[in-house]
Order: C-alpha cells, then structure tokens, then sequence
C-alpha cells in the first residue's frame, strides 16, 4: 500500500494565500489535504474526521493554535494527531508555549517550502512508527489475554479433574461404590463453614472443603468382613479399624500438594478428642491440629444423623444436643468447646447442609 495516498493533513491557517499555497504544495507530495481557517473550525473538524498531521497557524480568529493543540491533546479521541506549528510569531516564549501545549514540531514564517515538507514527511514517518509499536503492542497484549485465558480454562479443568479424582477415592474407600457417598461431601460443606465462623482465612477454609473429605481414605486398606460388618466389631477387629487413620496419613503425607497434606492430617487426627481419650496417639486439646478437631466433631454431628445398623437416624435438635451435652460414649470433654460454640452458633447452616445433600431415599 502506498502510505502517501492515505496520509491525511488538516491545514489551519486564516491566511487563504497560506493555506492554499501549502495544499497545492502537500497535495503535490502525494497527501491528502484539507483545510480550516480558524481554531474552532480545527475542533469540528476532528469531530468527524483525524488527520494524521496538523499543520497549526498560531494566531487566528477564535481560538489560537496553542489551545487549539491543549485541546487536541486532551481528548483521548485526538491526542494522536500530529501537530506542527506554523507561525509568524517565533520567540522563545511563543515556540516553549507551542511545545509544551503538545506541538510535535515549530516552522517560522516564512518557511523554506523543501524544509516544510521534508519536516512534514519525518513527522509522518514517526506517526506511522508510533501505530506501528502500538498495534504489536495491542496484539501482543490480546494474544497474552487468550493464552491467559486457554491457561485458565487448562488449569480450571485439572483441578475439576483432580478434586474429582480425590472424591472418587474417597467414596470407593469408604463406601465400596454402595452408596452415593453423600456423607463425604457433607464433611466439606459442614467444614468450610465451622473454618468461616472460626474467622480462618480463604485458603485454609477451601484447602478444608477440599480435603475433609478424605479423612476415612485409609478405610481403604480395612476388609470388607469389618468395614460392611453390621454386628458390633470385636476388640480386634476395632483395633484394626482404628488403622484406617495410620493408613489414609500414609497414603496422603507425602505429597507435594497443601490440599493433601491438610487431607493427611485430618486422615490422621479424625478421631482424637480433646481430652486426650480419642486414637491413635491420644492427643490432647491444641496437639491436635485445628483440621482434625473441627472434621471429628461435626464427623459425629453427621454419623448421628445417619441411619446406622445399630441406630435410627437422629432429627437435626437431637444430634446436636448430644454433641453439645455429651453422652456416656462421647463425653462433651470429647471436643473442643470452641468449635462446639461455633457449630451451634450456625446451627442452621449445618441443619441446610445435611437437608441439601441427604442421601437420595432408595
Ligand atoms: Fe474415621
């Protein structure tokens, strides 16, 4: 494409000699040229068309060039346009006035005609170098944005695909595909919410959704003739029971990821009680981490709730008053009275959580 067809330049100027002496000789060169004979002539002008390149009289009827170019160059729709004074006025003051207004360059009158077009050519040839840098700019930015975006969506999908993994996991360990493991992703519902009313901050309250869930993964390695038993468990098989918390910290420890490790050692700390009592280390008050005592207690609000061989399932006021009184199985020393005074503050919100994800009536 031939650039001197479509570069446009705006004359202004109120001599008519001036301006149509400088058309013939820019029209000539190759622009595109029109002219105004006054300043605010130039500002309805450039409501409808941008010239690349003003060449800008400075004392005119109106409006003097130098508001003129203030004006230009503090609209974002004309700030781009080139302008180059042309005045018979030439002091210091006036071409410092003309700079600072945001003129580009300064001819005085009279001018030589082959300086005025060979300053008209070089100040064209920067306009284009300036769109050019611009638009790579503006390209490179889209193309930064759509990788972004197609990184965003990539990593978007691992993690579906991860949290997915994990929860499959965790429903085969513990309930060998029998049920909907309904029960697993309350334990993150029930959790986030204690971590929120516990004032912990985001990242602690999703890693716990994500990873409560995993807390009985080590039922994994438990046989089926104790996990499925429905008659109650002897002394021996309970104690290979309470392995599944060794065993589900085993297969999480070492793990690179925060989400798996917190899911270690909740798999680890589930069953311990505050007062020391619970296993497998009977670990007392803050020994145990803060995962492990909020994931035990509202694990017992939950297997309350449950129908279990042994037991009905309990109404949400019945639940939640023998985790709060304690019973001769579970003494209230059993959990940490803060958590305690947390799940009953939101009590509503764990009753909604159970009502939402009950398991589908069969
Ligand atoms: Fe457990």
């Amino acid at each position: 494409m031939d650039k001197q067809q479509v570069n446009k330049i705006l004359i202004a100027d109120d001599k008519l000699d001036n301006r149509e002496f400088v058309r013939w000789m820019l029209t000539k060169a190759g622009y595109h040229v029109d002219t105004v004979e006054d300043g605010p002539g130039v500002l309805e002008f450039v409501k409808d068309d941008t010239p690349d390149l003003i060449l800008m009289d400075i004392m005119m009827p109106g409006m003097d060039g130098i508001e003129v170019c203030r004006r230009l160059k503090s609209d974002p729709a004309t700030r781009d346009i080139i302008v180059l004074f042309v005045s018979g006025i030439a002091d210091r003051r006036t071409r410092l006035d003309a700079f600072n207004a945001g003129g580009s360059d300064f001819i005085a009158k009279p001018f030589d005609r082959v300086e005025l077009l060979l300053r008209v050519n070089n100040l064209m040839k920067v306009k284009r170098y300036l769109e050019l840098m611009h638009n790579q700019a503006k390209t490179l930015e889209q193309e930064v944005e759509k990788a972004t975006m197609q990184l965003r969506t990539a990593y978007e999908k691992l993690n579906e695909a991860y949290v997915e993994t994990v929860e499959k996991l965790t429903v085969a360990a513990e309930f060998r595909d029998e049920e909907t493991g309904q029960h697993i992703r309350r334990i993150g519902h029930y959790a986030r919410a204690v971590a929120r009313e516990l004032g912990m901050d985001n990242t602690f309250c999703e890693q716990i959704f994500y990873s409560a869930p995993m807390h009985d993964i080590g039922k994994i390695a438990i046989p089926d003739s104790i996990l499925l038993k429905t008659d109650r468990l002897t002394d021996a098989e309970f104690r290979h029971m309470k392995d599944h918390t060794v065993i589900g910290w085993k297969l999480l420890k070492d793990s690179k990821s925060e989400m798996l490790q917190m899911g270690a050692a909740i798999a680890l700390s589930h069953h311990e009680r505050f007062d020391g009592t619970g296993y497998p280390h009977g670990l007392k008050g803050n020994e145990i981490p803060l995962e492990g005592r909020i994931v035990m207690t509202i694990d017992v609000y939950d297997a309350l709730r449950s129908k279990r061989p042994y037991k009905p399932p309990f109404d949400h006021k019945t639940a939640l008053n023998i985790i709060l009184k304690g019973d001769s199985r579970l003494p209230r020393t059993s959990f940490d009275p803060e958590i305690l005074a947390v799940v009953e503050r939101i009590q509503d919100q764990i009753a909604d959580i159970f009502e939402q994800l009950k398991e589908p009536e069969t």
